[in-house]
């Protein structure tokens, strides 16, 4: 499995431990000093490459990988096509491409909630879908002890489309995870995921050859 844009290697340690041999890249040195430092405590003989997930098809042979995986990464690549053809080539044929991205839809560039007296979410107010390209994601929620800014990019699920064709795969199955009710119990803040979808994934498979 070629985990892209691995990260700390949560995702990869997942996977190592249902039996899969996993390489995770990521373009953060810093972010694979930490998946680094997990594989060495409890090693799941993992291997991590520092690398920019785009040039993924000059590192490996074409048909290396049974499986691709890109846990919400694929929303901040300004050039998803470069790593879906790059993925595209390293994938055997009966090989599949699974990746998590934001939900196009609700994180949209403007998002605001209407919430009730006590605070609590009621519907989410979203408008600019059509506003594709780059944005400036600002990580400065009350609960988080640090602040900062990552880059993203906007693309609607036609767009979306449009970048599967251009690279010879096809959707065979898209899921929006919704959390069970156990879950919302334990993290009430899972709620409002029971009503709309925050996350898409996609498994694609290749079209031909
Ligand atoms: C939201 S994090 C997800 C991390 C991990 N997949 C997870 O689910 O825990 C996105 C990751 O993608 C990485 N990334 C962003 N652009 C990349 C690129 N061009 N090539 C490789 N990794 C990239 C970032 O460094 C970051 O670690």
């Amino acid at each position: 499995v070629l985990d892209l844009g691995c990260g700390q290697g949560w995702f990869s340690r997942q996977l190592a431990a249902q039996g899969a041999q996993v390489v995770g890249v990521d373009v953060s040195r810093l972010q694979l000093t930490n998946a680094l430092r997990h594989e060495e405590e409890h090693s799941l003989g993992i291997t991590n490459i520092e690398a920019d997930a785009t040039r993924t098809a000059e590192l490996w042979e074409p048909a290396t990988f049974d499986l691709v995986t890109a846990c919400m990464v694929p929303q901040d690549l300004p050039d998803a096509a470069a790593v879906l053809a790059a993925s595209r080539r390293v994938l055997t044929f009966d090989g599949r491409f699974l990746f998590s991205i934001s939900h196009p839809v609700t994180d949209a560039p403007f998002r605001q909630w209407e919430r009730d007296a006590e605070d609590r979410p009621q519907a989410l107010r979203i408008d600019r879908y059509y506003e594709s390209g780059p944005r400036v994601v600002h990580w400065n929620m009350a609960r988080l002890t640090a602040h900062w800014d990552t880059p993203a990019w906007n693309r609607t699920l036609s767009e979306w489309s449009d970048l599967f064709l251009e690279s010879d795969f096809v959707v065979r199955q898209l899921t929006e995870p919704i959390p069970t009710a156990a879950q919302v119990e334990q993290d009430e803040r899972l709620e409002p995921a029971r009503r709309i979808p925050f996350l898409l994934i996609f498994e694609l498979v290749p079209t031909t050859k």
